[in-house]
């Protein structure tokens, strides 16, 4: 099969992370830090070496603040549950996941916090000015998602976050479409929270996720339990990182994913961003000199994630994205994309759009099988 939906998740993983999966699996799955033994204590190094690892991927402030999370929902909602109180105002986009979005918007209408959503303009950019102007006495936070999972458009996460630092607010960057292929300094771009997946362009398995907690947010755990350490307490230890890790971590999943970030490492995000957005310009260049296509987003391959989304103007994309399934073996995401907002900004609500995201195992063969596919499904129009 071709497999086309990297931006939901990676796959194929690279081959590392199926040796370490196995090899942890086999030798080193204990419960860590809960026990003084070899084997808890080998797990729970796997946790903190991971812990550097990010904290030096990303320039972090120190290793604890890398808290582990199920998957960057799990991140998002760690975050919001976490720093928000009654009263405060929060400022969003409208290229934000449901992830950023349900919860937010659940708290509004709950009538604890306010909301505004700013619009990015018709390319699926958000201009820092709009930002600026929506500021209130009563802004806490700031929840920008680094690139639109939809349209692949990456935001001015620098410059929003120096406007942000100046206001004192604090600042979340949901880092789900970006992390491992574009960089990111949390220290020098203000960040205060930086959610991601591991399971994405991280290569690590599903059931991966983190946390960055900046010095200068104080979240509140949403979930308390074992810590592994300080049993006696009855209340969560103030300890960072345990304090919002309650509960067994999925060392196994954290074990691929420090295998994942080998590869990143090795390879390169840059290279491995090249290659994913030469693939989709390909795909954007043949669409263009097909007619029945549109495709939505900017065109700038500096400014942008390996992210296609473009509507089929014979079929809805769901039909579209059943024919490729199911007659060319080719997996690709059509739908709304958990993204409704963009959606009805771009005009692509409710059918959606059809989205393909190559990863860096994806070849130039496979987009030329997707065009000839996509020139059949159409009668060649
Ligand atoms: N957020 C993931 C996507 O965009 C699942 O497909």
């Amino acid at each position: 099969m071709i497999y086309l939906d990297n931006a939901a998740t990676s796959f194929p993983k690279p081959e590392g992370v199926y040796t370490a999966l196995d090899h942890f699996a086999r030798h080193t799955l204990a419960n860590p830090g809960r026990a003084g033994h070899k084997m808890a204590l080998a797990a729970e190094h796997t946790l903190d070496d991971a812990r550097h690892r990010l904290n030096r991927f990303f320039s972090g402030v120190r290793p604890d603040r890398w808290v582990f999370t199920l998957n960057c929902t799990d991140a998002l909602n760690m975050a919001f549950k976490g720093v928000l109180n009654d009263g405060d105002h929060v400022i969003t986009t409208d290229l934000e996941h449901n992830s950023v979005s349900r919860p937010l918007v659940a708290m509004a209408e709950a009538g604890r916090i306010t909301l505004t959503r700013i619009a990015s303009d018709g390319g699926g950019t958000v201009d820092p000015a709009a930002i600026q102007a929506a500021f209130t006495p009563k802004t806490r936070l700031v929840a920008v998602t680094h690139a639109s999972n939809v349209l692949g458009t990456v935001q001015p996460i620098a410059e929003i976050g120096k406007l942000v630092r100046a206001r004192d607010a604090l600042y979340l960057v949901d880092a789900a479409q970006t992390a491992g292929v574009i960089p990111i300094d949390v220290q020098a771009e203000c960040i205060d929270l930086l959610a991601f997946p591991g399971h994405k362009s991280l290569f690590g398995p599903t059931g991966t996720g983190a946390l960055y907690v900046g010095l200068r947010a104080a979240v509140r755990p949403w979930r308390e339990g074992g810590t592994g350490g300080d049993s006696s307490s009855p209340l969560q230890p103030k300890e960072f990182p345990y304090y919002l890790e309650g509960g067994t971590p999925n060392v196994l999943g954290v074990a691929g994913l420090v295998a994942g970030l080998n590869f990143v490492e090795e390879r390169g995000p840059a290279a491995i961003l090249h290659h994913e957005i030469e693939l989709c310009d390909r795909l954007r260049g043949a669409l263009g000199e097909m007619s029945g296509f549109e495709v939505f987003g900017h065109g700038d391959p500096k400014r942008r994630v390996g992210t296609v989304s473009f509507r089929c103007e014979v079929m809805p994309a769901s039909d579209l994205g059943a024919i490729l399934d199911q007659s060319f073996d080719i997996a690709i995401r059509p739908g709304l994309h958990c993204a409704p907002y963009i959606h009805k900004a771009v005009g692509s609500y409710p059918d959606g759009l059809a989205r393909v995201s190559p990863g860096p195992f994806s070849t130039t063969a496979e987009i030329d099988t997707l065009i000839e596919a996509l020139k059949e499904v159409t009668g060649g129009i």
